[in-house]
C-alpha cells in the first residue's frame, strides 16, 4: 500500500513527493511576480497546487484552505484531494503566502503546504490569531502568550544569556501593532517589521544566528499560524496562538469548525502526530530563493521537513522544458 501510515507516521516517500506540490505552485505564481495582480498569482498557485496534490497517493482532506466551499472554487475547506489510493491525511495549504509581496515582486513570497495524519491539524477559520513563537533550545514555557511583551523579552534574554538589547522581535508592520511595537522597544529589544508573510517570520526564530530574529510576536492569519506551527513541530521551537474573532460572524465560524476562541493553543494543539511541511520560494527571500527562470529552464528552492524524524531537506530543482511543467504535463 503506498504511503502507509500504520501508526508509524507518514510514509517516507510522501516526504519527497510533497516537494513537487509546492514547487509547482511556486513556479506558477512566479510567472506572475510583479504584475500587481494578487488574484491572478494566487489562482495560478492554487491551480498548480491542486493538480499536483491530486497526483499524490493519498486520500487527503483540506482542513486549511482557500476558504469555505461557497467562496473558494478550489482547495476549499473540506475538499477531498489526492489520487484516492493511500492513507487518510489532513492538509493545510497556502499556495501563495504573501500575495501582495508576489504582486509587487518583493522578497519572501512562498508556496506552503503541510500534511498530517488525519485529525492532526487544528481546523482554524480564516480569522486573526494572536501568536508568539521562539526557536529551539529554550526551557519549555520560557515565554507565554498571556505575559506582557516586556516580561517575555526579559525571560527570553535571560534564557539566551544576553542583554535584552540583543533580542530582536519580528512583527507584521500593521497599525494594529503600534502598541506592541512600542512596548517591545520600551523594553529595550529591537523590532524587525515585515510587510507580509508571517509563516516565514515564525520560522526565522529557529535560526537566530542566521536571521537575527529571536521571537515572533503579534497577530496574523490563523491559517498561517497552523502552518507555522506545523513547521516548528518539525524543526523545534515553541509557539502558542489564540484565535482573535473580530465579529460575531467570525466567532460563529470558529464554533462551527470546532475551534475554541478562548483557548490558548500550543504548537502541539495546532499540529500533532507526524507532520510534513514543505515550502518553495516564489520570490527571493532569506528563507528560500525564489524561482529563477533561465530560458526554458526554471530553478526552484524548497525546504521539506518532517516532525517524526526532525529531518530538514533543502532541495534545489532544475526543471527543463518549463512550458510543459506550466501546462501541468
Ligand atoms: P496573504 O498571502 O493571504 O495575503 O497573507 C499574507 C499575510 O501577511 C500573512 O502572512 C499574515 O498571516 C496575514 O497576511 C496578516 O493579515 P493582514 O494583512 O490582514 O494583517
Amino acid at each position: 500500500m503506498p504511503n502507509d501510515i500504520r501508526g508509524e507516521g507518514l510514509d517516507r516517500v510522501l516526504v519527497l513527493e510533497v516537494g513537487r506540490v509546492t514547487e509547482a505552485a511556486a513556479i506558477a505564481a512566479a510567472r506572475l511576480r510583479g504584475r500587481g495582480n494578487e488574484k491572478a498569482a494566487d489562482k495560478a498557485a492554487v491551480d498548480a497546487m491542486r493538480r499536483e496534490l491530486n497526483r499524490l497517493h493519498i486520500r487527503g482532506r483540506v482542513v486549511i484552505g482557500e476558504g469555505e466551499m461557497d467562496e473558494a472554487p478550489m482547495l476549499y475547506i473540506g475538499e477531498e484531494v489526492g489520487a484516492g489510493d493511500g492513507p487518510e491525511v489532513d492538509i493545510a495549504v497556502d499556495p501563495l503566502e504573501g500575495t501582495t509581496i508576489c504582486a509587487k515582486a518583493m522578497p519572501n513570497a512562498l508556496a506552503v503546504l503541510a500534511i498530517a495524519e488525519r485529525g492532526g491539524l487544528l481546523h482554524a477559520p480564516d480569522i486573526y490569531m494572536n501568536k508568539i513563537a521562539i526557536g529551539p533550545g529554550y526551557p519549555e514555557g520560557v515565554v507565554d502568550l498571556d505575559a506582557t511583551p516586556a516580561d517575555n523579552l526579559r525571560a527570553l534574554a535571560k534564557a539566551k544569556g544576553v542583554p535584552i538589547d540583543e533580542i530582536t522581535t519580528c512583527i507584521l508592520d500593521r497599525p494594529r501593532h503600534a502598541e506592541l511595537i512600542k512596548a517591545v522597544r520600551e523594553a529595550g529589544a529591537a523590532v524587525q517589521l515585515i510587510p507580509d508573510g508571517d509563516i516565514a517570520g515564525v520560522i526565522w526564530t529557529t535560526d537566530p544566528e542566521e536571521t537575527g530574529i529571536d521571537i515572533y510576536l503579534g497577530s496574523g492569519g490563523a491559517p498561517e499560524g497552523v502552518l507555522a506551527a506545523a513547521a516548528l513541530r518539525c524543526i523545534g521551537g515553541q509557539m502558542q496562538g489564540r484565535l482573535m474573532p473580530l465579529k460575531d460572524e467570525e466567532r460563529e465560524r470558529a464554533a462551527t469548525m470546532g475551534a475554541d476562541v478562548s483557548r490558548k493553543y500550543t504548537m502541539q494543539d495546532m499540529a500533532s502526530g507526524d507532520v510534513i511541511f514543505s515550502a518553495s520560494g516564489v520570490t527571493d527571500g532569506s528563507l528560500l530563493d525564489g524561482v529563477h527562470f533561465r530560458g526554458d529552464f526554471a530553478e526552484t528552492e524548497t525546504v521539506i521537513m518532517r516532525a517524526k524524524t526532525g529531518t530538514v531537506r533543502r532541495i534545489k530543482t532544475t526543471f527543463r522544458n518549463i512550458g510543459t511543467k506550466l501546462a501541468g504535463l
